[in-house]
């Protein structure tokens, strides 16, 4: 079995492959040219890739041996699964193991943008700090303030969980209203204008679709409260990332804190990078040990799960395994 690896991964979990598979891995942390990943790809029985590498039809055309592509992460929107599907190729994806770690740093990301942390943070290195003051740096509250969670998906409703500890009300919308909503102490808002309107604290984990893409640009935005935090975890492309610099710098709302963008890594003429209310993290949702090596076994037990002819724990498209 040829397997070919496109990053390096925490653990162990790469020797276990070693063991049973001839493994070709792309030996740079940066990610693989389209080129080579094409040329990898076709004589490759299975693919272990990450999030940042478009699995496209153009590739997948080649990969006449593919029987597997096995996603380090939770998120697929890299994958043209309809055609993998279409070509019986399995896509496997790596939940659970990581819902805990996004969940705190959406929480970090919600304590840092209301309380101003960046900016704290700047004027002490940058030796601006006077003296303790009674106006110094006053952001907003994060405690028993109403948060709305866009997506209540393992992830959201890992961060209502936290919330609820801070003494939050939560609000959540979306078609699915799960079990957890009593437990939870959640309440359903009919429509994302309803929630936009009345959360102190907007946090997004939806996956990135069709449907999904631009969800919040202008008009949501100025649907929200001027005191209100917008965060995102989930994808950029969720958010209309032009309309978001505009609202932020006008101040239509108080602060954003982001984690992902429309383009990875953020362009160094981003405008976002000029604002002060704007928190700013590089796509760390996941990057610590117990997530990252969890996702390293999982992804590796899925791709050989698929190669050995057993079904693979965590798959998108299962219809292609019976
Ligand atoms: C995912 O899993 O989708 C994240 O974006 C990376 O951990």
């Amino acid at each position: 079995m040829r397997v070919f690896v496109t990053r390096f991964l925490p653990g162990d979990a790469l020797d276990r492959l070693r063991s049973v598979a001839d493994v070709q891995l792309w030996p740079e942390d940066r990610p693989v040219p389209t080129e080579e990943l094409r040329a990898q790809a076709a004589q490759a029985d299975g693919l272990l890739c990450t999030v940042v590498d478009p699995i496209d039809r153009d590739l997948l055309a080649v990969a006449r041996r593919l029987r597997v592509i096995s996603n380090y992460g939770v998120g697929y929107d890299n994958i043209d699964v309809a055609a993998a599907t279409a070509r019986r190729i399995a896509v496997c994806n790596t939940p659970d193991v990581l819902t805990n770690a996004t969940a705190d740093i959406a929480i970090g990301l919600m304590i840092a943008a209301c309380r101003r942390w960046w900016e704290a943070e700047q004027l002490l290195r940058e030796n601006r700090w006077g003296s303790w003051s009674p106006t110094l740096l006053i952001g907003q509250p994060f405690s028993r303030q109403t948060l709305g969670i866009v997506g209540l998906g393992k992830i959201g409703q890992a961060v209502a969980q936290r919330a609820r500890g801070f003494g939050m009300e939560i609000l959540y919308s979306g078609r699915r209203r799960p079990e957890t909503e009593k437990q939870l102490g959640l309440t359903w808002c009919s429509s994302l204008e309803e929630l936009l309107r009345d959360s102190d604290i907007v946090s997004l984990h939806v996956p990135l679709t069709e449907t999904t893409r631009g969800l919040i640009g202008a008009r949501e935005l100025r649907l929200m409260k001027p005191t209100a935090v917008l965060v995102n975890t989930s994808r950029g492309a969720v958010v209309d990332q032009a309309a978001l610099a505009v609202a932020l710098r006008e101040r239509w709302i108080f602060a954003a804190g982001l984690d992902v963008y429309e383009r990875e890594p953020l362009p160094a003429d981003d405008p976002l990078r000029e604002l002060d209310n704007c928190v700013l993290l590089p796509h760390i949702g996941s990057a610590e040990t117990t997530a990252r090596i969890g996702m390293a076994d999982l992804a590796v037990d899925n791709l050989l799960a698929v190669l050995e002819g057993r079904r693979p724990r965590a798959c998108v498209n299962p219809e292609v395994l019976d």
